[in-house]
This record gives structure tokens, sequence and C-alpha cells, in this order.
């Protein structure tokens, strides 16, 4: 078994190695003087069964051309199997044409996977459920709410009403608020223009309650503070923001941090930018779930066992 890391978070899949008590598999990563990007394998891997850890973080583009190219490059140096664990998958907002003359980015990113020789993808959160079928080839999807879950039982908090910030995310929420025994409420927005929207009427009661807000990504930081700043409005006690990625781009942290929220869950898919100094936050780490996840991938064993928030559900 291999485990090489691209240069999105190496540390990360450092920690995964000591877990899985290996080494990671050296390679060699550079930039031409013109941009191009150059791998190596410094190490045989003729027949062996190889995990490429790669999360599509910032840079998103030279991440993406990176992976590309380490995948072609084991492919030719004749690798048994090449595993991507990449626990976020960048484009996937990209799911479909809103407009006429768009392109469909996160279906061409999975044909640019699967052709460059990729066997199978493991990752946390799509931005939709349906984005599995966009591969031809195995996808493991898991979900992140079953971490927030674990915390806020942990943490006891009561009175419960977990808030969607879109329709689009309600089968998430609705995840949530099943592992919880809640209700759930959801925003209902229009999006005029790309990373800006705008709060129309909240559907569910909120009044006197702890709302939790779950979404799978915080980018702007727009949707997210703004939702959480009309949930208080709206009468919620306190609110708590969970999001799998916390990109955090540009001044979002300040827009969140200004929305007064008393908790932000995130989870450890992508580095979080280090000028983002976000208040009361609690990063929860995936790591020994990947950990577990390459071995039992690796002996062939089933991942079903995994999932264990599926038998606590009682809806699909
Ligand atoms: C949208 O459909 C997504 O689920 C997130 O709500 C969105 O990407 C968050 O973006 P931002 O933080 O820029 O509002």
């Amino acid at each position: 078994m291999h485990l090489i890391a691209g240069s999105s978070n190496p540390q990360l899949a450092e920690k995964i190695a000591s877990l899985l008590k290996i080494k990671l598999t050296p390679v060699e990563i550079k930039k031409f003087a013109d941009g191009e990007t150059y791998t190596r394998v410094k190490h045989k891997v003729r027949g062996d069964d190889v995990f490429i850890f790669q999360t599509l973080s910032r840079p998103v583009n030279d991440h993406l051309m990176e992976l590309l190219v380490m995948i072609d490059a084991l492919k030719r140096a004749s690798a048994g199997r090449i595993n991507i664990l990449s626990p976020y998958m960048a484009y996937s907002r990209q799911d479909r044409k809103v407009n006429s003359r768009e392109p469909i980015t996160a279906k061409l990113v999975a044909d640019l996977i699967s052709t460059a020789g990729a066997n199978r993808i493991i990752t946390v959160d799509f931005h939709a459920d349906q984005l599995q079928g966009f591969y031809n080839i195995p996808v493991d999807h898991f979900v992140g709410y079953p971490q927030f879950a674990k915390y806020i039982k942990e943490k006891k908090y009561q009175n419960l009403v977990i808030v969607s910030p879109d329709i689009g995310g309600m089968k998430r929420a609705n995840g949530l608020a099943d592992l919880l025994g809640c209700s759930i409420a959801v925003i209902d927005k229009v999006r005029k223009e790309h990373n800006h929207s705008e709060i129309l009427q909240v559907v569910g009661k909120v009044k006197g309650k702890t709302a939790v807000l779950i979404d799978d990504i915080i980018d702007t930081g727009g949707s997210i503070s703004s939702t959480a700043v009309r949930i208080r409005e709206e009468g919620a006690k306190e609110v708590i923001v969970c999001a799998t990625h916390g990109l955090f781009s540009g001044d979002a942290y300040k827009r969140l941090n200004a929305a007064k929220v008393s908790k932000v869950l995130l989870l450890d898919t992508v580095p979080l930018n280090k000028k983002a100094k976000i208040k009361r936050l609690k990063v929860i780490s995936l790591v020994s779930l990947w950990a577990k996840i390459i071995r039992r991938i690796h002996y062939h064993q089933s991942l079903g066992k995994l999932f264990t928030w599926e038998n606590k559900r009682t809806s699909l």
C-alpha cells in the first residue's frame, strides 16, 4: 500500500500515514518556469495499491492539475490500483446548466479524473449526492453531518432546530435533524448572481430555539452569515454554524464573526485559510476516518460498516 501526498495538505496526509503505520511514498512536485506542473513518484509502484491524498483547495486549478498528472504518472508506472482521496472536490457546485451556453464543470472534472486513470474516488459531501453518478468509477461518498451530530449531542445542546440556508441543503438538514431528533427550518432565497443571494423568508419555527445552521460550503460566508442574522431576528436564542468545507475566501471570516454565532463547527477537509481568524471555532478532524477507509479499501473490506449513522436515522 502506498499513500502519496499532493501539495494541498501534506501535513494531514502525514497524520493519516502515521495512523496507518506507513511512511508517505515520496513524490517530486515542481513547476516549470512557464508554470507547467511536473510530478514524479520516487518509488516503484508496479502492481501496488496506491492512494493519492489531494484535496481541491485553493489554488484549485493547480491542485487539480497536480492530481491529474500524478494519476497519469502512476498509470504509466503500472500501479495496480489508483485511489483518489479528495476530501473536498472543487467545482462540484457547477453541476448543471442554469443559463444557456454554460459548462457543467463538475462533470468535466469527473471525466478528467476518470480519463487520467483513477480507479476510485473517496470524498465527503459533494455539493449534491447525485454527483456520484458523474463518475464512471466507484465513488465512496461520505457525509459530514454525523460528525456534527456527535459533537452537538456530546455538548448537550437543547431545544434544537436545524436550519438549511437553501432548499438544496434540506436533505442534509433532515439527516442531521433525524440524528438529533428535532425539527427543521429552511431559508427561501434567490441567487441573482454568483456568490450573492437574497433571503425571501424563513420556513419553519425558530423562535426561542437553538438554531443549528448546516451547509456544505462556506465560501464568501454570505449565505451562512445572512442566514444567522435573519434567524436571530426571527427570535432564535442562539445560532450554531456547521459546515463541511470551510473555504473562507477573502473576508468571509469577518462576515461570520459579525454575525455573532455561538459556535462554528468545521471539518478539516481543506486547510484553513491562515488569515481567517474565526471566533468560537471547532474543527473536527476526519484523519482517523480516512485511515480506517484506506485500510478497509486496501483489504477489500466493506465500507458500509463505517456508515454507522445509516442505522440510526429514521428516514432516507
Ligand atoms: C450553495 O448552494 C452552497 O450550498 C453554499 O451555500 C454556498 O456555496 C456558500 O457560499 P457563500 O459562502 O459564498 O455564500
